[in-house]
């Protein structure tokens, strides 16, 4: 898909208003930013429109407040974390429609920057209402999106605005798309994935899709267990969603006539509890004792997995091979991301990590840096995954 990025901008865009879609739905514990990463992610394209004059007007949304005023959802004490980000001083209004805007914006010299109040203060914006878009887009001259953490979702600020302003992406969701592009789009083979976590319910769709385009699947976490159990291993008391016996037979029938490779664990490692330095034994996969559980993937799985990833030219990794929140079943999961990471620095693969607990892993294991690319999304980046077309990127189309 081609769209247009900050190059395509007229030559002169000083004293331009223009509207940026950020997200700023960043963690928050007693009204302090606990993570900036995502803050971080739209500093450079809000650095570049005010270097060149322009009058930053940044859009955002923080949690669900359903279309009403809920005062602890304001993006106010977000403001400041932004100011410290960019080093420069960041406006606040009070609403991103009506007077407080209007007002705070006629006032802004070329170059300055203000934040807007959480748009989904308003019902339109959830909505896609048509009349709110244009209220927001009456502010603006242009219209950037930078936020696609929030492109899965048809919103007037997401979508709508797209449409009603001539509409360019930021440095960080071309820096997105562009490794998307290369993780699933038109990436080189093999193309390997990971993907692991609790439950497959939540991953079918995405399942479904990576059979038909990788050349080899490694299942890991919670969710291997099911696919385990509908081949007859005895899981013992390992979470598993048993019901979803005849799902995980059809998506590794789907692998088998799309030339798709499933990895599964051929070794675990067990415990009696779910906790931190629990007792545990490594145990083959068709011997796990009847009062255990599987926490984390074995030794000679994780060789397997690594060689995977030594002959991938591509690794899309979405989702934990174990319980990696809790020390020692973090193991394989870290050697896992470690290895990726090294392939990686060596000019050998291209690598390309999404979702929450993903990014905390690669974190965890100290290698998020080493990856090709690292996405702070998460369902935007699971839809992705899932194939879907996401409304706010589809809208950028030039
Ligand atoms: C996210 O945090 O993943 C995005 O900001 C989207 O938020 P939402 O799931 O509330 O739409």
């Amino acid at each position: 898909m081609s769209f247009k990025t900050l190059d395509d901008l007229p030559a002169d865009i000083a004293g331009k208003r223009v509207l940026v879609r950020v997200d700023l739905n960043v963690p928050m514990a007693d009204g302090v930013v606990t993570d900036r990463t995502r803050i971080r992610r739209v500093v450079p394209t809000i650095s570049e429109l005010s270097n060149k004059g322009a009058k930053v007007i940044l859009l955002a949304h923080f949690g669900r407040p359903k279309g009403k005023v809920v005062p602890e959802m304001s993006l106010r004490p977000v403001a400041q974390a932004v100011e410290e980000e960019l080093d420069h001083r960041v406006d606040f209004a009070a609403d991103c429609i009506g007077e407080a805007a209007k007002k705070e914006i006629d006032e802004m010299a070329d170059g300055d920057v203000v934040l807007l109040e959480n748009t989904r203060f308003h019902p339109g914006e959830e909505k896609n209402d048509p009349e709110l878009a244009k209220s927001i887009a009456e502010n603006g001259d242009i219209y950037v999106n930078d936020a696609f953490s929030a492109a899965h979702r048809a919103h007037a600020t997401t979508e709508g605005l797209a449409r009603l302003l001539p509409a360019f992406a930021g440095r960080t969701m071309q820096a997105e798309l562009e490794a998307l592009e290369k993780g699933l789009g038109a990436p080189q083979k093999p193309v390997v994935a990971i993907v692991g976590g609790a439950k497959v319910s939540t991953k079918i769709d995405l399942l479904q899709n990576l059979v038909k385009k990788v050349d080899a699947l490694v299942i890991g976490g919670g969710m291997a267990n099911t696919f385990l159990a509908a081949k007859g291993v005895d899981v013992a008391k390992s979470l598993c969603e048993h019901d979803l016996a005849d799902t995980a037979n059809a998506i590794m029938t789907e692998a088998v006539s799309a030339g798709c490779t499933i990895v599964l664990p051929i070794d675990a490692v067990v415990a009696r509890e779910f906790k931190a330095g629990a007792d545990n034994e490594t145990v083959d996969i068709d011997a796990v004792p009847a009062d255990t559980m599987i926490l984390d993937v074995g030794p000679a799985t994780v060789a397997k997995v690594n060689g995977w990833i030594d002959q991938a030219a591509t690794l899309v990794w979405n989702g934990p091979l174990g319980a990696f929140e809790i020390a020692p079943f973090d193991a394989s999961t870290v050697s896992a991301a470690r290895f990726a990471a090294e392939q990686t620095t060596a000019g050998e693969l291209v690598s390309v990590a999404g979702g929450g607990d993903t990014v905390a892993a690669l974190n965890h294991a100290g290698v998020a840096d080493a990856f090709t690319y690292v996405s702070t999304a998460g369902g935007a980046f699971l839809e992705w995954m899932e194939g879907k077309e996401l409304p706010g990127v589809a809208a950028l189309a030039a």
